[in-house]
């Protein structure tokens, strides 16, 4: 063989052992950018290089609540670069179903309907397919308060929304800033159902998220959008894209009383080295104890031509839902696990009120997490719902303003 051949051959084995030495990558597109959020997702990545040939690469789209990351999903999907796992959930699984793949092999080897609870299992099939798997279920309906200011007050725990707000404004009054909020418009809705479920009841939240015509046109959301209002004479004013652990970290640092904020902030929590339910108290939002918001987040998989890369799909679904991976992500992300047989044991007080909930109490969709609508109508009612909050526009012309953007969003 002329020696240029032999070089060439050489080379050419030197190329082939270092791929197949090399793991196969695993892009995941999500939105966890927070510092908690980054931390708990941590445990994956770990697992993920420790138990199997595949390597993490990370696709992280900055924005709480998943919007941003949504839209580059899309465009990325247009582009035909679909990136191997995708941080997606509620309605939004149903309408990338066809995209996505099928994981009923592992789903029955594994046994997964015996351990993910009916309420959450369904979400994750489509026309009865395994088509997502779930990591975690938060809980939106809480108010999060910094221990030692509400002494400070000397007040009686708040039994109802009334009394919250009561509470709220003698804060402001002792020159205690009574709510941390960012500068988001999901955060503006994570606020307005949680006031909207305090204020009119489970029953009313339903009609809502299901957009019945006699619950836009009632007295109950003109209501809603009352204490709206008065939730937003008591902000802050410089929020101006403030994001929402930011807001957290104030409660956190005893720089405002409250946050309406879903179970997420307690990651931030314990991350600042902080005990949930004693140095900052979670309280389910007054009215709404035996109702729980549910918000289930969940990783799906666009489908591909390569076994690799699905081989390393359905391990990373697997490890997802594995109890190895679910207690110490959940205890950093500040939801309950996805699986009904985990001891609950190690976890805090909170996470352990919420499974407590979770089992027996009144489940109910996020609107504002997208657990309950198509994304194009969450996105016509919370820009709505921001602009009340951030203009004096009234009651009545919210309402009918509302009910003009569903409509159009239909
Ligand atoms: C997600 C949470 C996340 C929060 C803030 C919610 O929609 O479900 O997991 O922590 O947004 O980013």
């Amino acid at each position: 063989m002329p020696k240029q051949n032999l070089i060439a051959a050489f080379l050419l084995s030197l190329s082939l052992s270092s791929n197949a030495a090399r793991a196969t990558d695993l892009e995941v597109l999500h939105w966890w950018t927070s510092g908690s959020e980054a931390e708990a997702l941590g445990e994956l990545k770990k697992m993920l290089k420790n138990k199997t040939d595949y390597q993490w690469k990370d696709f992280s789209v900055v924005g709480g609540g998943g919007q941003n990351a949504l839209k580059v999903l899309k465009s990325r999907v247009l582009a035909g670069k679909m990136p191997a796992a995708v941080q997606l959930k509620g309605p939004a699984i149903q309408e990338w179903g066809k995209y996505l793949t099928r994981m009923d092999s592992i789903a029955n080897e594994e046994k997964w309907t015996s351990m993910i609870p009916a309420s959450v299992a369904g979400g994750m099939q489509v026309e009865g397919h395994w088509t997502a798997v779930p990591v975690n279920v938060h809980r939106v309906n809480w108010v999060w308060m910094h221990a030692g200011l509400f002494k400070k007050l000397g007040a009686t725990m708040p039994q109802s929304i009334d009394e919250l707000f009561a509470l709220a404004e003698r804060a402001q009054k002792e020159g205690i800033r009574p709510f941390a909020h960012g500068g988001e418009p999901w955060q503006d809705m994570t606020a307005f159902e949680e006031i909207l479920l305090a204020s009119q009841g489970p029953e009313f939240f339903q009609q809502f998220a299901q957009l019945k015509p006699e619950a836009l046109q009632s007295d109950k959301l003109k209501h809603t959008f009352d204490w709206m209002r008065r939730y937003s004479d008591l902000l802050p004013k410089n929020r101006k894209g403030m994001s929402w652990d930011k807001a957290s970290k104030e409660v956190i640092e005893g720089k405002a009383l409250m946050q309406f904020m879903g179970d997420w902030a307690k990651g931030e929590i314990t991350m600042a080295g902080k005990t949930p339910g004693v140095d900052v108290l979670c309280l389910a939002m007054p009215g709404s104890g035996q109702a729980f918001i549910y918000n289930v987040d969940s990783f799906a998989f666009f489908d591909t031509q390569s076994d690799v890369t699905k081989k390393g799909q359905l391990k990373l679904a697997s490890l997802i839902l594995s109890r190895e991976f679910q207690e110490p992500f959940n205890k950093k992300k500040g939801s309950i696990p996805a699986r009904v047989d985990l001891d609950m044991k190690g976890f805090d007080s909170c996470a352990q009120a919420s499974m407590e909930t979770f089992r027996k109490g009144t489940l109910l969709p996020s609107i504002a997490h997208h657990m309950a609508l198509p994304s194009k109508q969450v996105t016509a009612i919370q820009d709505l719902v921001s602009e009340h909050l951030n203009s004096r526009m009234t009651s009545e012309e919210a309402m009918r303003k509302l009910k003009a953007a569903i409509n159009a969003s239909r």
